[in-house]
C-alpha cells in the first residue's frame, strides 16, 4: 500500500504498513477546537467505528482522512485509492445509476463492466440503464456503495450512511456492507452515532469527545453478529455510558 501524505510531515513519519496513520490533528472553527491532538492508526483490511454525539467533530475528521478538508494541522497519511460514502446518496439525476457508479473513470467497456458487476454485488443489476430518481432511499445507498466499490479503495470512509434509512432497511445494508467488506477487506472507517450499528459491524469501536478519542474498544462477537450475542448488551451499556447516556 502506498500511503499519501496530506499534509506535510511535521514529526517523525508514521508506521508505513498503515491503512491511515493521523498524529497530532488539530483543527478549529473559529475559536472553537473540534480536533485536539487527535491521534490514530488503522491496519489495513481493519474495520473501525467512530462513535460521537452529532457535533463532537467525525465528519470533520472523516473529511481530513478523506483529503476533502486541507486545513487541518497535524500528520496524516492515507492510502491514495479511497473512497466515501455519505448520509445522502448524492447521486447525478442527469446521469443513469451505472453512469453514476463509474463516474470520474474513463469511460470504456472495462469500466462499464466492472461497474455493472458493482452494481450486481450491491444487487441492483436490473436499475444499470435507470434513472436516480426512481430508486428507492435503500437502493440509492446501494447505488453509492457500488460507486465506492467500483474504485476497489484501500480505505473506505463512511459518513452516517444508513442515518437516513428505515429501520428494516437499515438491517438488510448492516449485512450487505459486513458481506463487502468480508469480500474486499478495504480498511473502513465507519463514522456514526448509533451504538448498536458500531457493535454490530465495526472490530473496534472508537469514542470521539472533546476532540480526542476517549475510549477504544475491540469487538470479539460471534458471526453472524446480532444483538442478543453474549457480550453485546455490555459492551453497548460501556459504550453508552462513556457517551454520558444512560442505558434503557
Ligand atoms: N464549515 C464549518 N464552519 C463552522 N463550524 C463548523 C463547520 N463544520 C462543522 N462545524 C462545527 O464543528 C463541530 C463538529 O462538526 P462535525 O464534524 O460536523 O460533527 P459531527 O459529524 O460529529 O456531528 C460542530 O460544532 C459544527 O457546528
Ligand atoms: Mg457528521
Amino acid at each position: 500500500m502506498a500511503p499519501e501524505s496530506l499534509v506535510p510531515a511535521t514529526g517523525s513519519l508514521p508506521a508505513s504498513h498503515l491503512a491511515v496513520s493521523a498524529y497530532g490533528l488539530n483543527k478549529s472553527f473559529g475559536e472553537r477546537p473540534v480536533l485536539q491532538d487527535f491521534t490514530l492508526e488503522m491496519e489495513p483490511g481493519e474495520f473501525v467505528a467512530l462513535l460521537g454525539r452529532s457535533g463532537s467533530g467525525k465528519s470533520t475528521f472523516l473529511r481530513v482522512l478523506g483529503a476533502l478538508d486541507a486545513d487541518a494541522s497535524g500528520e496524516v497519511q492515507v492510502p491514495r485509492r479511497r473512497a466515501v460514502v455519505f448520509q445522502e446518496p448524492r447521486l447525478m439525476p442527469w446521469l443513469s445509476v451505472l453512469r453514476n457508479v463509474t463516474i470520474g473513470l474513463p469511460q470504456t467497456r472495462q469500466t462499464v463492466n466492472l461497474g455493472l458487476a458493482a452494481l450486481a454485488e450491491v444487487g441492483l443489476e436490473r436499475h444499470a440503464q435507470a434513472w436516480p430518481r426512481t430508486l428507492s432511499g435503500g437502493e440509492a445507498q446501494r447505488a453509492a456503495l457500488a460507486r465506492a466499490l467500483v474504485r476497489e479503495p484501500q480505505l473506505l470512509l463512511l459518513d452516517e450512511p444508513f442515518g437516513a434509512l428505515d429501520a428494516l432497511t437499515r438491517i438488510r445494508m448492516h449485512a450487505l456492507l459486513r458481506e463487502l467488506y468480508r469480500k474486499h477487506r478495504p480498511a473502513v472507517l465507519l463514522v456514526t452515532h448509533d451504538v448498536d450499528e458500531a457493535i454490530l459491524l465495526a472490530d473496534r469501536v472508537l469514542v470521539l469527545q472533546d476532540g480526542r478519542i476517549s475510549m477504544s474498544v475491540e469487538v470479539r462477537l460471534e458471526e453472524p453478529r446480532h444483538r442478543s450475542a453474549s457480550g453485546f448488551a455490555a459492551l453497548r451499556e460501556t459504550l453508552l455510558s462513556e457517551l454520558g447516556v444512560v442505558p434503557d
